[in-house]
């Protein structure tokens, strides 16, 4: 019988003019609407590899995963200065409330043009410098938290690169931000040659615990740090390899 197939197949050319159609519209237009689009979402992370020579294209897809939560993590930038510092002072206030002594942590804000300036420093410092990288975690346009990574200050530990600091506020805490701050930074110095890293940690702070879970270990060297005039124990953590930082 001519005419039409079995029930539900329609008319034999109907099938190729909507495979062709599909073919001739439909899905081109379908990529060109999917790139537009990717380039809109990722036109923040594209101009920042613009900005800054030291983001490869990898890093910015690197970058992308971090943006759980609605967080981006991206290198200090110039114009950072008052957010960092104000960061810096307010995390400092959360985290150590009863390690440090009050009246060093009541002075920060008084200090803050001081910190802004030394946040300036650091920006200056990070356009030029390739032996150490500053990390800052970017939610709704405001930076939250930062790492600081890069050669072992105090000689301590030969070979190994050091987490010079590493901050959140309060509030993005627990969310894994922390810890893809610390993966960033521990990148920059695996890609740097460094095969193992640490950080000093105060005694009474009780992030001690984020340390051992990201792989840390405490390797008994201790010292004394003086801050604001009054001293307190730091202990030495360290990745004895920072394989797991890929
Ligand atoms: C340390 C810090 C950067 C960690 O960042 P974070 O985003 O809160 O941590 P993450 O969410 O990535 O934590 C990863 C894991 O580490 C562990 N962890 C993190 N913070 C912890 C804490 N305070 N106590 C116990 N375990 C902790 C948890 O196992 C956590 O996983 P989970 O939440 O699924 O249980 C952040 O808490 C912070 O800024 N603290 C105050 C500043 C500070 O002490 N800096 C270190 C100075 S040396």
């Amino acid at each position: 019988m001519l005419g039409r197939g079995p029930r539900g197949q329609g008319a034999p050319g109907t099938d190729r003019i909507i495979k062709m159609f599909l073919t001739t519209f439909i899905t081109p237009l379908y990529l060109i609407l999917w790139h537009i689009l990717w380039i809109r979402n990722n036109f923040y992370f594209i101009s920042i590899h613009l900005q800054c020579n030291c983001v490869s294209p990898f890093e910015i897809l690197a970058l992308q995963v971090a943006n759980r939560h609605n967080t981006l993590l991206r290198p200090l930038a110039v114009g950072d200065e008052i957010v960092a510092a104000n960061v810096h002072i307010h995390s400092w206030r959360e985290t150590y409330a009863g390690v440090i002594d009050d009246a060093t942590l009541d002075e920060l804000p008084i200090k803050f043009a001081e910190r802004v300036e030394r946040w300036q420093n650091i920006i200056n410092e990070s356009l030029s410098a390739c032996d150490n990288k500053t990390i800052v975690a970017v939610k709704e346009k405001n930076i939250v938290g930062f790492a600081r990574v890069g050669v072992d200050r105090d000689g301590a530990f030969e070979g190994a690169g050091e987490l010079w600091s590493l901050y959140l506020l309060r509030a993005c805490q627990r969310k894994q931000i922390g810890y893809l701050l610390l993966c960033e930074a521990m990148k920059f110095l695996r890609e740097n040659g460094y095969r193992s890293a640490y950080a000093w940690v105060l005694a009474a702070n009780p992030t001690m615990a984020f340390y051992r879970r990201s792989g840390a270990v405490e390797t008994g060297i201790r010292k004394t740090l003086d801050i604001g005039g009054k001293q307190y124990e730091a202990h030495a953590m360290q990745w004895n390899s920072l394989d797991q930082f890929v």
